[in-house]
This record gives C-alpha cells, sequence and structure tokens, in this order.
C-alpha cells in the first residue's frame, strides 16, 4: 500500500502560460521573488526548459507541488533554479525534478551540468551532493541575506555523458 507520507507526484514540461505558477512557488521560497514576467521571460528564451511537478489529491484534484528551471547551451547545462513548496519537502519531490531534468539533458546530449548554491543552504547542497554533484569553485559574497550580509555560493558540477 502507498505510504499515506509520499504524495502523488506527475510531472509535466512547463510553457510560458505557467509562470504564474512558477512565481507562486518561487515566491514561497527565496527571499528575492522572481515575477510572472520573469518566469515567461526565461521560458520563451532559447534552451531553456522548467518542469512542474503537480501533486494529485486523494479526489483528484491537483495542486503545483515545485519545479526546476535549466538550460541547455551546445554541450553544457545549468539549473538556474528550483524550488518546492513547503507542504510538499522532504518527500522525493525534488530529486524526481533533478532526475528527470538530468535525463533530459543526457538525452540532448548535455555532457555536463552546472548550478550555484548558496553555501549555507543544507536542504540543497545536500539533494545536488546525493545526486552526484561535487563542489567545483566559490564565489565569495555571491548573495545577499536578510540583512543585506553578502554570502558565499558554492558552484557544483555533475557530468553527464
Ligand atoms: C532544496 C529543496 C528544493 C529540496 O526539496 P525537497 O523536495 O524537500 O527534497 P527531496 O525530498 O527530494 O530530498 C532529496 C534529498 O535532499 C536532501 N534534503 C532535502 N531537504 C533536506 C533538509 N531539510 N535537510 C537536509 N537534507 C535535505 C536529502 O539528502 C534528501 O534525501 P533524503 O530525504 O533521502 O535524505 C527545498 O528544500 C526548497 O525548495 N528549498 C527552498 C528553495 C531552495 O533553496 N532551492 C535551491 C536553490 S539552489
Amino acid at each position: 500500500m502507498r505510504s499515506l507520507l509520499q504524495p502523488r507526484i506527475s510531472l509535466r514540461e512547463a510553457t510560458p502560460e505557467d509562470a504564474a505558477y512558477l512565481a507562486a512557488i518561487h515566491r514561497g521560497a527565496f527571499r528575492h521573488a522572481w515575477t510572472d514576467g520573469d518566469f515567461a521571460s526565461f521560458l520563451s528564451q532559447r534552451g531553456v526548459s522548467a518542469l512542474i511537478a503537480f501533486h494529485t489529491g486523494r479526489f483528484g484534484s491537483t495542486a503545483p507541488a515545485g519545479f526546476v528551471l535549466f538550460r541547455q547551451a551546445a554541450d553544457d547545462s545549468e539549473i538556474i533554479t528550483i524550488a518546492v513548496r513547503s507542504a510538499y519537502r522532504r518527500r522525493g519531490v525534488a530529486r524526481k525534478l533533478m532526475e528527470e531534468a538530468i535525463r533530459r539533458l543526457y538525452h540532448d546530449r548535455a555532457a555536463a551540468l552546472h548550478l550555484e548554491v548558496e553555501a549555507g543552504n543544507a536542504p540543497a547542497v545536500n539533494l545536488y551532493r546525493r545526486l552526484g554533484f561535487a563542489e567545483v569553485g566559490t564565489r565569495p559574497a555571491y548573495y545577499t541575506g536578510d540583512d543585506q550580509a553578502r554570502l558565499p555560493a558554492l558552484v557544483m558540477r555533475r557530468q553527464l555523458l
């Protein structure tokens, strides 16, 4: 029997019409929210894709649970951002999104996948390590914290091909 803690999650590719969903999830997850327009603009760029995870409830209703936004340019690729709504966290949603993004990038012959993550963001750093990413550099004072403190980023990389 399916565990009650395991949400039923399905993924689909986002279109520019999904920009409001992505912005709402992003707003709940980051200090500096990106707008609907930011996401619509990303999704109209060449090489940029997003996957949205939807949760299906017991009576068939669906709700957006998270998304990943990524970009491929020739044989290189990057995760632009990923976020999961707090109600759905720690249930494998981000892992599922990342694995599908990696599967698609591999299929499209991306040789490597890069990302930047705030060094103190333990959930995200753990997620990426578990998915086989290694730290390849740091960027001091890359992010701005709540109190305007400058926070370092880790640059992480995973070989795909
Ligand atoms: C980071 C984030 C996307 C993870 O989403 P999630 O769906 O909860 O992650 P998953 O359930 O798929 O977890 C996969 C692995 O990530 C790590 N992880 C996730 N949440 C964690 C936490 N709170 N503490 C420690 N490790 C964590 C674990 O290794 C976990 O594997 P495990 O559950 O088998 O131990 C989510 O916490 C989030 O949206 N955070 C805010 C936005 C953000 O920081 N995005 C990353 C920007 S670079």
